[in-house]
């Protein structure tokens, strides 16, 4: 640094370095000072505005009175008046005519999403896939029906579809006729000694003449190749025809149990998840 300024006249600060290169003493820019200000009373107006400061524990209150959680308790209230809207509707109409109201319906599938992973996909798959003993309930095979109101009544009354066990009241090779009956049909094939076992055995008391199931009593389609229990094929035909189906004699039964719904779930939720599971696409007129 020199002692003496080599170049006098000039707007420096007196710091020269390498002989020739100074610190000048130029203002900022216009447009710099305008923004540095509006930025010091941009951050004064906001403290006074909104908490901003620590004050001990809590920052100062801002005169707005605004909180994080005041504003999420206003957008909750905002959503449970649209809600509480729908939920009204839905009250006075049968699940058969929310489904007539495509605004109400898209409503009711997007809030029962949640309660059927809650409630029913433990059991059914958490979207209705089914699983090992739990029925499939996004196709149209149904055992009790596929209307809204069957559904609904499933849900409501619960099911317990009963077979009795066979095991005592048929010779091994009787159970082997009407286990590769069983799986014949579901191939289309004939055979007729399976049928006339199928008869003299009662099994159509159940299952229909045809074989095709009786809803009312939620007997399975043994014509189709969807099967009830897995894996399916002859040797699980056979186990279900030997052991049946909740047959509290035989421990070697088939569980298949739905529970009840009717004192879990409000009226209005059930009839969400019937629209709900009716939506998934199997749902029939
Ligand atoms: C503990 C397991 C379990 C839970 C939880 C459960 N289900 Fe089921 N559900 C079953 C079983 C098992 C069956 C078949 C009963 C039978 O075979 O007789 C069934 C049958 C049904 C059927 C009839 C299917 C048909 O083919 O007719 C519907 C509809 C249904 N469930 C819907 C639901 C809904 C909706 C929920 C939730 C609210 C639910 N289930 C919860 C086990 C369950
Ligand atoms: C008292 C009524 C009843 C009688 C009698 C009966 N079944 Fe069943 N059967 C049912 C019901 C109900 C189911 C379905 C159970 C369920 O899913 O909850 C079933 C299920 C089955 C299944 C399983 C189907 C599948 O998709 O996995 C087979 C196989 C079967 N029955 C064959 C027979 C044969 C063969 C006879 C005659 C020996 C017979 N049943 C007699 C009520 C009966």
């Amino acid at each position: 640094m020199a002692d003496k300024n080599p170049f006098p006249g000039e707007n420096n600060t007196g710091h020269i370095w390498d002989d020739n290169i100074r610190e000048l003493k130029n203002d900022p820019p216009r447009w710099w000072m305008i923004g540095f200000w509006a930025s010091i009373i941009w951050t004064l107006a906001y403290a006074v505005l909104y908490p901003t400061v620590p004050v001990g524990d809590e920052p100062n209150k801002g005169i707005l009175g605004w909180t994080a959680i005041k504003e999420y308790k206003e957008g909750l209230a905002e959503v449970e008046a649209v809600r509480a809207r729908y939920e009204t509707q839905i009250q006075g109409m049968t699940a058969k005519q929310i489904l007539a109201d495509p605004g109400l319906t898209a409503y009711t599938v997007a809030s029962a999403k949640v309660l059927f992973g809650d409630n029913c996909g433990a059991c059914h798959g958490s979207g209705g896939q089914g699983g090992p003993g739990f029925p499939v309930i996004v196709d149209d095979d149904w055992l009790y029906g596929g209307t809204i109101e069957k559904i609904e009544e499933s849900i409501t009354k619960g099911r317990k579809g009963m077979m009795p066990a066979h095991a005592k009241r048929l010779s091994p090779q009787e159970l082997d006729t009407l286990a590769n009956y069983v799986v014949n049909l579901s191939q289309g094939k004939d055979d007729p000694a399976g049928a006339a076992l199928f008869k003299a055995k009662v099994c159509f008391a159940c299952h229909g003449a045809n074989a095709k199931g009786v809803q009312a009593m939620g007997s399975a389609n043994l014509t189709d190749s969807i099967w009830r229990f897995e894996p399916g094929g002859v040797e699980s035909a056979r186990r279900t025809i030997a052991h049946g189906v909740n047959d509290a004699g035989d421990a070697e039964t088939r569980q298949a149990v739905m529970p009840s719904f009717a004192d879990r779930l409000s009226a209005n939720d059930i009839k969400k998840l019937a629209v709900y599971v009716y939506k998934f696409g199997g749902g029939v007129q």
